[in-house]
């Protein structure tokens, strides 16, 4: 049998920045450009040269799928190749990715689409889609000697930092806008046992003061402006073109927040396109609740030249953020796939929602703005009955049982005493019909 060279692509990497596309090697506190303070993306120079090799990974990550090594069984690390190098000793995996890519047959029916899937990134260990991205990143952190961890988040985010952290056995530290993070997601951080900070500020506003501790104290920041979360994140991407045999959709539409996630498949389908191991790329798409609209109005009102921040209120809270931190890649991932963004309101999202759950699929709300996207993008024309469309859903449905609890208030009963008589009754009267 053949056999692949140990590090066909040599994995060192560099950081440019997204604005002045100035390289570095360190990634300083703040992960920000030393030359003009914006954002960096993770670089692989050595690429160019061995793109050659990259032919012979598909069987590769193939085969590991078979192999119970943590790093093969991981759903990010089984592409190492495509990663920063980090050792075996140093990855914190908790199993996360190897997502289900599910059949949405009942909406794409009442769309009139032929090919509808939703990749559910709420099936990670956490229950959203920050694990690949986490278990990338705090790997870093441990390679490079941190003992504690920190984020700021709207929910999901401090439920992955603060497992992660447990499971490597590092410190971590949350800080969560007060009354604007569900239940679940809270009582995840506080049973993984981060120090839990609820503050009086936005989502914005926990970010811009975590960022002044970071610069002063020794915690590693685990936030998306720290690029190798995206680097784990992107392995969705590969999935996706993995689970379908390597022929992409024309479409990917994911809700949108601090806008990292998009920019992280869009890195993901683009890589791979670069290598040549798919032979196109799908458009990415961006849903945001009416809200929370800073991407949508950027490029409405100037074709994503500057960043329009508003004030963010919406009831699906992973996703109310008005000052997203990945604007820029995100533009740039619009731009470079043929993509475009999309508001939905909050009776869209919440139809959407138990559309999803009505097909047994579920997830959380803002996961949920994809769909009610897609019906817009149908209604428009942009995606077409006859493409392939893959939805992301990013958080699992348990994650905000209030959020359904309210929605689905009528179907409560009230305690009954009931005898079997009664009940068969009502079935007879609720299924009358049928
Ligand atoms: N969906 C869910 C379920 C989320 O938790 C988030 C973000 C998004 C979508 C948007 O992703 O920010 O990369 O555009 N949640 C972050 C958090 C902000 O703190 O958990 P994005």
């Amino acid at each position: 049998m053949k056999t692949l060279a140990a590090d066909p692509l040599v994995r060192t990497h560099a950081l440019r920045c997204v604005l002045c596309g100035a390289v570095q090697r360190e990634a300083g506190r703040l992960f920000r450009c030393s030359e003009c303070n914006e954002l960096l993306e993770v670089i692989y120079p050595e690429w160019e040269a061995a793109a050659g090799n990259a032919g012979e990974f598909k069987k590769l990550w193939q085969d590991r799928r078979l192999s119970t090594a943590p790093q093969d069984a991981s759903g990010v690390w089984r592409y190492r190749e495509l990663l920063p190098q980090v050792s075996a000793e140093h990855i914190v995996s908790l199993g996360e990715g190897n997502t289900p890519l599910f059949q949405l047959k009942r909406p794409a029916q009442a769309l009139g689409l032929n090919h509808l899937l939703a990749k559910h990134l709420g099936m990670n260990p956490t229950g959203s889609f920050k694990d690949s991205g986490m278990s990338a990143a705090i790997s870093m952190a441990r390679a490079g000697g941190f003992s504690f961890v920190g984020c700021a988040s709207t929910g999901n985010t401090s439920a992955s930092v603060a497992a992660y952290a447990a499971h490597a056995g590092m410190k971590s530290v949350v800080f969560l806008p007060a009354g604007h993070v569900s239940a679940g997601k809270l009582a995840q951080a506080l049973e993984y046992g981060a120090v839990v900070l609820q503050l009086r500020r936005d989502f914005d506003g926990c970010l811009k003061l975590l960022q002044e501790v970071v610069e002063i104290f020794p915690v590693y920041l685990l936030n998306s402006v720290n690029p190798y979360r995206l680097e784990g994140q992107k392995t969705v991407a590969f999935e996706i073109a993995e689970q379908m045999k390597w022929s992409v959709p024309d479409h990917v539409i994911l809700p949108g927040g601090n806008l990292a996630n998009c920019s992280a498949l869009g890195k993901g389908f683009l890589e791979l396109h670069h290598l040549g191991l798919i032979s196109r790329v799908p458009k990415i798409s961006v849903i945001q609740a009416e809200g929370a609209n800073p991407l949508v109005r950027t490029m409405r009102e100037n074709g994503g030249r500057q960043l329009i921040p508003v004030n963010a209120e919406t009831r699906a809270t992973a996703i109310r953020i008005g000052n997203p931190a990945s604007w820029r890649k995100a533009v740039a991932v619009l731009k470079a796939t043929a993509g475009t963004c999309e508001q939905v309101s909050e009776a869209e999202i919440a139809t959407a929602k138990s559309e999803l759950g009505a097909d047994g699929i579920g997830c959380e709300p803002a996961s949920a703005a994809s769909l009610a996207g897609l019906k817009k993008l149908v209604a428009s024309g942009f995606v077409k009955p006859a493409d392939s469309v893959v939805l992301v859903l990013t958080g699992h449905m348990l994650k905000d049982a209030d959020y359904i609890l309210k929605a689905q208030g009528e179907r409560f009963a009230e305690p009954m005493d009931a005898d079997a008589r009664g009940i068969i009754k009502r079935l007879e009267q609720l299924y009358a019909g049928n």
